[in-house]
């Protein structure tokens, strides 16, 4: 594949640049808001650091969008001042689709991908090893697509090529499962210390039941992997659970979630009435 050039040295530009030159791509190097950061992707790298986004522009075939979401618009503003015919354009946005950020490409005679990892990429300089775990997304111009699923297909990368129309919806579904939980998490937490146990020991208590719990989650869903009080139906232990929350930010939250496991539950067991559940938790 054509010499990649990369706009934005954060977490994914840098880590998706780590792992392209490990297999065996070629890459001009960084162009990023702050020099410092190009700087450091293009050593992590061995590529270049750009002060000056029309040489990267000029050097590049294919040029990676590895800004914020807030920034693609504005950037893809900037590069339309630039000589950017011919050129392919790769965002790495899960909400976005290329139609979003780039409607009037065809005017400018490029051409634009979106290549989204379904992984928390936390950092700049470990997640290189471990991307090949990630499924990714791909939408956008129809020969793009097809390069790069010929590309991930060559690495034995898991993909799946989704309607652009249905980004936002994807990426609603994405953050339930990693950014919700982590608060999910974080309540429970706090729950924990409020009973004694410092953040450390709450979460290695907590580890085992919610590995065993992912673990069956994963492996039958979630509808088979669900347990607790709610499904049983046990009135009395889920209002002693509310009762037991101090504020009213607690007590909304858990019965919030609490509704959503009564959908889950009574999918489970149709047979069953949730209604009093279902109404002692609506009535808080
Ligand atoms: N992190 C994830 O888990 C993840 C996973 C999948 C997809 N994504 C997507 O990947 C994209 C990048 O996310 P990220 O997590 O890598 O963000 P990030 O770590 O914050 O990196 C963004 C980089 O872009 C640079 N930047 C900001 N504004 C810029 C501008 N106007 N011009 C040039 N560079 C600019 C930043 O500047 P400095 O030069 O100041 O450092 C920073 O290095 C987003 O579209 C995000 O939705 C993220």
């Amino acid at each position: 594949m054509a010499n990649i050039g990369f706009i934005g040295a954060g977490k994914v530009g840098t880590t998706l640049a780590k792992r392209f030159v490990y297999q065996g791509l070629s890459l001009t190097g960084f162009f990023s808001r702050s020099f410092a950061s190009a700087v450091f992707a293009s050593k992590v790298t061995l590529s270049k650091a750009y002060e000056d986004l029309k040489d990267l522009v000029e050097d590049s075939d294919i040029l990676f969008l590895t800004v914020p979401d807030d920034c693609l618009k504005e950037t893809v503003e900037k590069l339309t001042h630039l000589p950017i015919s011919g050129k392919k354009l790769v965002h790495t946005s899960g909400v976005y689709s290329v139609d979003d950020i780039f409607p009037n490409r065809e005017d400018f005679q490029v051409q634009a991908v979106g290549l989204h990892p379904l992984f928390p990429i936390s950092d700049k300089e470990k997640v290189w090893e471990t991307i090949h775990k990630a499924t990714f997304t791909l939408e956008g111009d129809k020969g793009l697509v097809a390069l790069f699923s010929e590309l991930l297909d060559s690495w034995h990368f898991t993909y799946k090529v989704i309607s652009p129309s249905l980004k936002s919806k994807y990426h609603a579904a994405a953050s339930i499962s990693s950014n919700l939980y982590c608060a999910l998490v974080d309540e429970s937490l706090s729950l924990m210390q409020q009973c004694g146990f410092d953040e450390k020991e709450a979460l290695m208590a907590l580890k085992p039941l919610m590995m065993a719990n992912l673990e069956n989650i994963l492996e039958k869903g979630p509808k088979l992997a669900l347990t607790g009080p709610i499904e049983r139906n046990d009135i009395c232990t889920v209002k002693r659970h509310l009762q037991a929350m101090k504020t009213d930010f607690e007590r909304h939250y858990y019965a919030q979630s609490a509704l959503a496991v009564v959908s889950l539950a009574q999918k489970k067991h149709p047979q069953n009435n949730y209604s009093l559940m279902q109404q002692i938790l609506k009535d808080i």
